[in-house]
């Protein structure tokens, strides 16, 4: 499912430093076609600050779409995102201030499934595992907020901190960090394994993160015999399907990550022939 993607100029209504480097950014956008461009669960937007010494706009997910609102006549919703500072284009949009202008485009891509849980969610014993890594816990904690409260287990595995977990309503939520400064000290593996899935009994997994982590997860999946749905990163040009420059390899053909993805099953994946 995916939704038209609209051309629009949106306006910082917040901008902050929230760990270093990583940034919460607000931006009131126009809904220049109604319903249909409220953004889903997995979508992203192409962002470029206004002016900006970058030709091209920069991929970035939805996190929290906090309010919808009408203002004389026209329609807005206030999206968050989640930045991490990177090369230029994200160093422009990390140091907007509130009221300035950036060339929007968007939602663009897929969304995540819905879980199809063969039992009805137990409280108890959630069977959806959600995994971020590192600013991939944006897409997958925005994902997180539309399902039922405590029908899920988040793991989140950072390098030495944590954030992007505050709306989070999780049954469980694991932490790691290589340096063990917060939570279990390790990368995924040291809470999340092959015996984690069947212990547990999840029956599907969602994940967003460094391209070795997605592996390891569609490994461990595939091994248990579980679906699993992972948000793939490409460095993207146009983001709306036409240049072809985010295509990745897949067993089904060539894909774009724009427009047929972010979101694909994790079984069609073919890491290290991208
Ligand atoms: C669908 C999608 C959703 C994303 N969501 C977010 C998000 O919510 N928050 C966020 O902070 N970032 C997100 N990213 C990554 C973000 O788009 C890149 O970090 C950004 O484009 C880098 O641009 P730059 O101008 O700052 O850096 P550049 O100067 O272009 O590059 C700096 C460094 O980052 C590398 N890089 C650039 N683009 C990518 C990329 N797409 N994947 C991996 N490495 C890259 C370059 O190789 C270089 O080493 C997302 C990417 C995609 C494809
Ligand atoms: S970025 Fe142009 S087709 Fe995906």
């Amino acid at each position: 499912m995916s939704t038209k993607a609209a051309y629009t100029t949106g306006k910082v209504t917040h901008c902050s430093e929230i760990r270093p480097d990583i940034y919460s950014v607000k931006i009131e956008i126009p809904l220049v076609y109604g319903q249909e461009s409220i953004p889903l669960p997995g979508q992203f937007y192409m962002l470029r600050s206004r002016p900006s010494q970058t030709l091209l706009a920069r991929p970035i997910s939805v996190y929290q779409v906090s309010s919808e609102y009408i203002s004389e006549g026209q329609k807005f919703s206030s999206v968050e995102f989640l930045i991490l500072q990177k090369g230029q284009g994200t160093q422009q949009l990390c140091g907007t201030r509130t009221g300035d202008l950036v060339d929007v485009t968007g939602p663009v891509g897929n969304v995540f499934p819905l879980p199809d849980t063969p039992k009805p969610v137990s409280v108890e014993n959630p069977q959806i595992a959600i995994i971020g890594g590192g600013i991939g816990v944006a897409p997958v904690a925005g994902f997180a907020t539309s399902l039922v409260s405590s029908s899920y287990d988040f793991y989140a595995c950072f390098k030495n901190t944590s954030y992007g977990l505050e709306h989070l309503k999780a049954h469980k939520i694991f932490i790691t960090t290589d340096d063990g400064s917060v939570g279990v000290k390790g990368m995924l593996p040291a809470v999340f394994t092959e015996k984690t899935i069947a212990e547990k009994g999840y029956t599907v997994v969602y994940a967003c993160g460094p391209e070795p982590m997605l592996a390891y997860v569609q490994k461990v999946c595939e091994t248990a015999g579980i679906t699993c749905w992972l948000s793939m990163e490409r460095r993207m040009a146009c983001g709306v399907g036409a240049c072809l420059g985010c295509t990745i390899t897949t067993t089904e053909g060539n894909k774009r990550c724009c427009k047929d993805g972010p979101v694909f099953r994790g079984d069609i994946l073919q890491f290290g022939r991208q």
